[in-house]
């Protein structure tokens, strides 16, 4: 598919495979296993080179970074050293042909003109290939240290709204214009050049409230949803169904995506034993908790049993679909998420060099066998 031609090519990231594949988290120490294990991911400069690279080669179609400003400690502060996500997509869509790149973006944090200045300047560079993931956020640590409030849940969306208009009229508008808004005023805006190819880039949300979702079916071209180990396959395509339906009352349409987090080895019984040795055995413990109480799950509030349940599935890549097994496990699992509807998914690894060659090789000829995918 051309570059940058229509705004279906670029929501579809170019490909036309019927399950799109992702990398998530690799901007950030740990990516999204709250592991000890030495070879947890570094989340370097040169690794994530090097793995958008890989990625682009395997025709893999983009990578999704977190917005995370600040680590959780614990033993190994896990996220502690993350790297800011537009000026990393800036980098990678330099270096790579193929991949769409996201920037994760904290609609509170940056003023709308300079956001879209960034993401054109990133759009340009990847010639119609740069993403936005806007995030509206939730962690008031993190916004304290930039001397900004956390603003109650539904106005942080009906801010983002307006952050999220001012920036697409900005990719749009020939003309100068004003914004007068609840919270963004503006006057004589003038934003130039346009995003690349007379587009504009692809738009996600992960919204995952009612009025989050609702957010993302009036804005956005693709939603990531968790869907939390143990949904049942109608559970998911009811979901997905019930969001594309309501996209469409709005005159719209939208692709609903999830993550996932891959152990896949040669037999199943590896695959397990290494996923009880780094998730479990050699978890990060201290960081689990810290994370959890930022989210005030703790025993008290949810008794001990679903405490614990919480527990074990935040050090699996941080509440992410667990998918382990041998490669056709994980390519049977991948493909029934294909056929409850989802467009795609991110996946993430405990080290994302070091397995996904194994991946490639494997689980992707068998997707292509399914039909969700072409061989590259
Ligand atoms: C795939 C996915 C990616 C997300 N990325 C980030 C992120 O990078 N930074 C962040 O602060 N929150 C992130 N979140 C959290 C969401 O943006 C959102 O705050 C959360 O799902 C709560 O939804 P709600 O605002 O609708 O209640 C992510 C969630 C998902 C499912």
């Amino acid at each position: 598919m051309d570059r940058g031609t229509t705004s279906e090519a670029r929501a579809a990231m170019y490909s036309r495979n019927r399950l799109k594949l992702g990398l998530f988290g690799a901007n950030c120490s740990s990516g999204r296993a709250v592991t000890m294990v030495p070879e947890r991911w570094s989340g370097s400069w040169a690794d994530c080179l090097r793995l958008a690279q890989m990625a682009d080669d395997a025709g893999i179609e983009f990578m999704l970074p977190i917005g995370r400003w600040k680590g959780y400690g614990g033993d190994t502060d896990y996220q502690g050293a993350t790297f800011e996500t537009v000026t990393w997509a800036c980098g990678l869509l330099a270096a790579t042909r193929r991949l769409t790149v996201f920037g994760t973006v904290h609609a509170p944090l940056i003023p709308p003109l300079i956001a879209a200045k960034e993401f054109v300047t990133a759009d340009h560079i990847g010639e119609g290939r740069f993403g936005l993931n806007i995030v509206c956020g939730w962690n008031e640590g993190e916004f304290e240290m930039f001397g900004a409030t956390l603003r109650d849940h539904e106005s942080r969306y009906d801010y983002a709204q307006e952050w999220l208009d001012v920036i697409r009229r900005a990719w749009s508008e020939e003309d100068d214009f004003d914004f007068a808004g609840r919270f963004i005023q503006l006057k004589g805006v003038r934003a130039k050049p346009k995003p690349y190819g007379g587009t504009r880039p692809v738009i996600m949300n992960a919204g995952a409230s009612p009025t989050g979702q609702a957010f993302a079916i009036r804005n956005c071209d693709a939603l990531f949803s968790n869907i939390a180990n143990g949904i049942s396959f109608e559970e998911t395509t009811g979901h997905v169904k019930n969001v594309q339906a309501l996209a469409r009352r709005g005159g719209r349409e939208i692709d609903v995506y999830t993550v996932g987090v891959v152990t896949c080895r040669k037999t199943a019984r590896e695959a397990e034993d290494y996923w009880r040795h780094a998730i479990v055995d050699n978890a990060d413990w201290r960081a689990v908790d810290n994370i959890l109480a930022m989210k005030n799950v703790t025993p008290e509030a949810l008794g001990a049993e679903e405490f614990h349940r919480f527990r074990n599935h935040q050090a699996n890549g941080m509440g992410g679909l667990p998918l382990v097994g041998d490669p056709d496990r994980v390519a049977g699992q991948l493909a029934q998420l294909s056929a409850a509807g989802l467009t795609g998914i991110a996946v993430s690894f405990v080290n994302y060099l070091d397995e996904l060659p194994f991946f490639c090789a494997e689980v992707l000829p068998r997707l292509a066998r399914l039909g969700l995918r072409e061989t590259i």
